[in-house]
């Protein structure tokens, strides 16, 4: 098989390091890849995002399957311009998609199909509507931009105040573009996050292995929130009877409820989760792979990826096929100085070989490329730094030994990847 791999980020690396494992496997083109997916895939300089561009590429290159990492060509419609034409996709159409593309949405959907959520105080589409709206919420309140942010827009305010500094900046001083436009106010769950991510060829679905993410910039869940500093995965995430709850509540009637409305969906459904005192909730759709979840997953994966994804595509997917291997996963982001704010690119990145010894390891590529014969920071999350072992410590004592062989001027990550899990601590590991 040929295949095409968009975006560049963790998560596509990824990918590719994985699809290269397969027999299946005889060319893999990336676009626009990064400085770690150009030794592992054929990069090509256009952005995922770039809905004509890609289907050129794709009419010059005629991939048997194409694979789209990020959300933003999916709620574009790509998935939907591939198959007018016939070419094999992973990914759904734009219409499933707005359950990413639009929180209005997606919070209906929940609504309709009475899966558990945190309740609704309403959405605005004027700043005056929403400050009116404010002086009856509890605190705090969790405010939610409609469209896409680039995981900047939802803010949990404490006070009015800070509601009000968040509202205007986004409703009247536009700075997240066009998906600020309309705002939605929600109650504030609380507990313990997990990300829950299905496979599905619209008609059968296989769930991936558990994982967490660590969206605050800092140790002990301190600072803003970013894209992910870190993830990992271990079954233990998930005792069976949460499992069957999340199945019960939650995934069958997703399904039923896509169903009903007429939404085919095929490729991967992220439901992030929240574990709360009355039981598991969903905080949001994703229409992807999480990042990093995606390196914490893949790093368990035991099975044929191109196959499995092709048979996706095929609408044939057979989910007794997905297997894992036991144990546990880590990943570790080694971010730019500065990030999630004002950073600067092109830095040089050293101890890349000494790292990747370390068995169990592998070093996953996000912001980089490639500089002369070395490696240069080219984002804010740079690196990913994934190793499997045999139980969490084991796969985090790796992964944070390869950390420390690695240096760039500013870098910087997280310290406690894995710890703050209450259930895991009180079980003593
Ligand atoms: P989202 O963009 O919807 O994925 O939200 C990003 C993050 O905001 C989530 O992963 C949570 O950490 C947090 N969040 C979203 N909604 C809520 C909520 N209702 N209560 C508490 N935290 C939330
Ligand atoms: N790591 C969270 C996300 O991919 O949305």
């Amino acid at each position: 098989m040929k295949i095409l791999v968009l975006g560049g980020g963790g998560r596509e690396h990824a990918l590719v390091w994985k699809l290269n494992h397969s027999p299946l496997v005889e060319k893999i083109w990336c676009a626009p890849g990064n400085g770690g997916i150009t030794s592992e895939a054929q990069c090509v300089a256009i952005e995922a995002g770039d809905l004509g561009a890609i289907v050129a590429l794709a009419e010059n290159t005629q991939p048997d399957l194409t694979i789209v990492g990020p959300e933003l060509p999916l709620v574009n419609g790509l998935t939907d311009a591939f198959r007018q034409r016939n070419w094999a996709i992973v990914g759904p159409s734009k219409q499933a998609a707005q359950l990413e593309g639009s929180k209005v949405f997606s919070k209906e959907f929940l609504k309709r199909h009475g899966l558990p959520t945190a309740k609704m105080y309403g959405t605005y589409d004027a700043p005056t509507a929403v400050y009116r709206a404010l002086s009856s919420v509890a605190w705090p309140v969790v405010i939610k931009a409609d469209g896409l942010c680039a995981g900047k827009g939802v803010f949990l305010a404490q006070d009015f105040a800070s509601a009000k500094d968040f509202v205007e900046r986004v409703m009247e001083k536009n700075e997240l573009g066009p998906g600020g436009r309309r705002i939605l106010l929600e109650e504030t769950l609380e507990g313990e996050e997990l990300s829950f991510i299905i496979l599905t060829d619209g008609k059968r679905y296989a769930p991936l292995v558990p994982t967490r993410d660590h969206k605050r910039v800092f140790d002990l869940n301190q600072g803003p929130n970013t894209g992910g500093m870190g993830a990992y995965s271990t079954d233990e995430l998930l005792p069976e009877d949460l499992r069957q709850t999340i199945r019960s509540t939650i995934v069958e009637p997703t399904f039923d409820g896509l169903a009903a409305d007429g939404i085919l969906y095929q490729g991967f459904l992220y439901l992030g989760l929240m574990l709360t005192n009355s039981g598991p909730k969903v905080l949001e759709f994703n229409c992807r792979l999480g990042d990093p979840e995606a390196q914490a997953i893949l790093a368990r994966l035991d099975f044929d990826l191109a196959d499995i994804l092709n048979d996706v595509a095929k609408g044939r997917l057979d989910p007794a096929k997905l297997r894992w291997k036991p144990g546990a996963s880590a990943c570790v982001v080694l971010a730019s100085g500065g990030y999630p704010g004002k950073f600067e690119n092109g830095r040089r990145i050293d101890g890349l070989t000494a790292a990747e010894k370390i068995s169990g390891v592998k070093i996953l590529h996000a912001g980089t490329k490639l500089a002369g014969d070395g490696v240069v920071t080219n984002g804010g999350r740079v690196l990913g730094v994934t190793a499997a072992g045999t139980s969490l410590k084991a796969a985090l004592a790796s992964a944070y030994e390869a950390v420390s062989r690695i240096h760039f001027e500013g870098m910087h990550y997280r310290k406690d990847i894995g710890a703050h899990n209450t259930r895991l601590k009180a079980a003593g590991d």
